[in-house]
């Protein structure tokens, strides 16, 4: 993997749901490792979510419990700014002026909007404009590093063309972020083996309580090799998934009892269910006490607020300045 250090590394996350574990080991894991010699700017996407959001309750709870969950998960405040996307104004206003140079076509090949299009979502058009706001967050904070999933590989792309072309118009402005894409090898199947995903229904979540999860990995799809038999395990979903748990020793101990023979799918769901349940335990308890510390979440999201605000606003008078917007009506000095 390549190694990242001493950048200023951002990334969005969406608040549309439970996290699941393809969300960590396709992401949250390398967002939270990025923190120890890098500095960290991670935010909860809320203003996204509103493109297909469109209900304060399910708004507002998802919004927070993104972020308690990457508290718990091991994000570490101290460390890396954590903070909530509409906190920051001047992303819009930001995105506004990208908008201004950002060529319709450009718009109209992205793939996740063609892909939600083809998926019968009736386009806004914040779903059309959603890159131009990807590219502001990006940009606001003279982003280096944006590691994202493939699938938002291509928004960070149009992130770069909106960037060389605002600059070549205005002189430089804005720092051209690189991307980051995450290791193809940690796409996670999901328990029809599928990718694992929201939208296939196939996910199992990290919070989930003992009860969920048991049923969610009993029911990973198999195939009607018999027990005795021996199995492949590299194109089984649950060896798949233990793998991401289990450490070497571990890793070969189960491959060989598949390979051998004797060893049914219903022992190893039993194995992986064990595993997963106490991997996640102290992420679950943190989760727990801090749903009862709302006091030290809101410090958390308001000191993250504080300091993404202050690198936003440099960046903005910055643009304001080279592209002849006037300023006269600033509140404060
Ligand atoms: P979903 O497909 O469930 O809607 P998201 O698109 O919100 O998930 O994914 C958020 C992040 O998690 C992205 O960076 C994405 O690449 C990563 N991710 C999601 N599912 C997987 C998976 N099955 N394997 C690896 N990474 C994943
Ligand atoms: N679009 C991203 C997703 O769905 C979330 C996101 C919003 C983001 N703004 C961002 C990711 C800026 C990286 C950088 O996963």
């Amino acid at each position: 993997m390549q190694k990242v250090k001493n950048r200023r590394v951002l990334s969005g996350i969406q608040s549309s749901g439970e996290l699941h574990i393809g969300n960590y080991f396709g992401a949250i894991r390398q967002h939270i490792d990025f923190q120890k010699e890098n500095e960290c700017v991670y935010f909860v996407a809320n203003l996204h979510a509103m493109t297909t959001i469109q209900d304060k309750k399910r708004l507002e709870r998802g919004t927070l419990q993104v972020a308690i969950d990457y508290l718990a998960l091991g994000l570490d405040p101290d460390k890396a700014t954590l903070f909530i996307q509409s906190d920051i104004p001047e992303v819009t206003e930001l995105a506004w002026i990208l908008s201004t140079v950002t060529p319709l076509g450009l718009l109209e090949r992205a793939h996740s909007y063609k892909d939600k299009i083809s998926r019968g979502i009736s386009p806004n058009h914040g779903l059309f404009a959603y890159p131009v706001l990807m590219a502001a967050d990006i940009l606001i904070y003279d982003s280096q590093i944006v590691p994202v999933g493939k699938d938002q590989k291509q928004h960070v792309e149009m992130t770069r063309d909106m960037a060389l072309k605002l600059n070549n118009i205005y002189g430089e402005t804005l720092t051209i972020p690189e991307e980051f894409i995450m290791p193809e090898v940690a796409v996670v199947p999901g328990i029809d083996g599928q990718k694992m995903s929201k939208s296939y229904g196939n996910t199992i979540d990290i919070f989930s309580d003992y009860k969920t999860l048991k049923q969610k990995i009993m029911s990973i799809v198999t195939d009607s090799t018999s027990l005795e038999a021996p199995k492949k395990p590299d194109k089984n979903t649950i060896y798949l998934l233990y793998k991401l748990f289990a450490d070497p020793d571990e890793k070969t101990a189960m491959r060989e009892k598949f390979l051998a023979g004797g060893y049914g799918y219903g022992h190893a769901k039993k194995e992986l269910l064990e595993k997963i349940s106490v991997y996640f335990q102290p992420a679950r308890e943190r989760r727990q006490r801090l749903l009862n510390e709302k006091d030290y979440v809101a410090d958390v999201l308001r000191k993250g607020a504080h300091s993404a605000r202050e690198k936003a606003e440099q960046v903005m008078s910055r643009v304001r300045h080279n592209c002849g917007l006037l300023k006269y009506g600033a509140i404060s000095k």
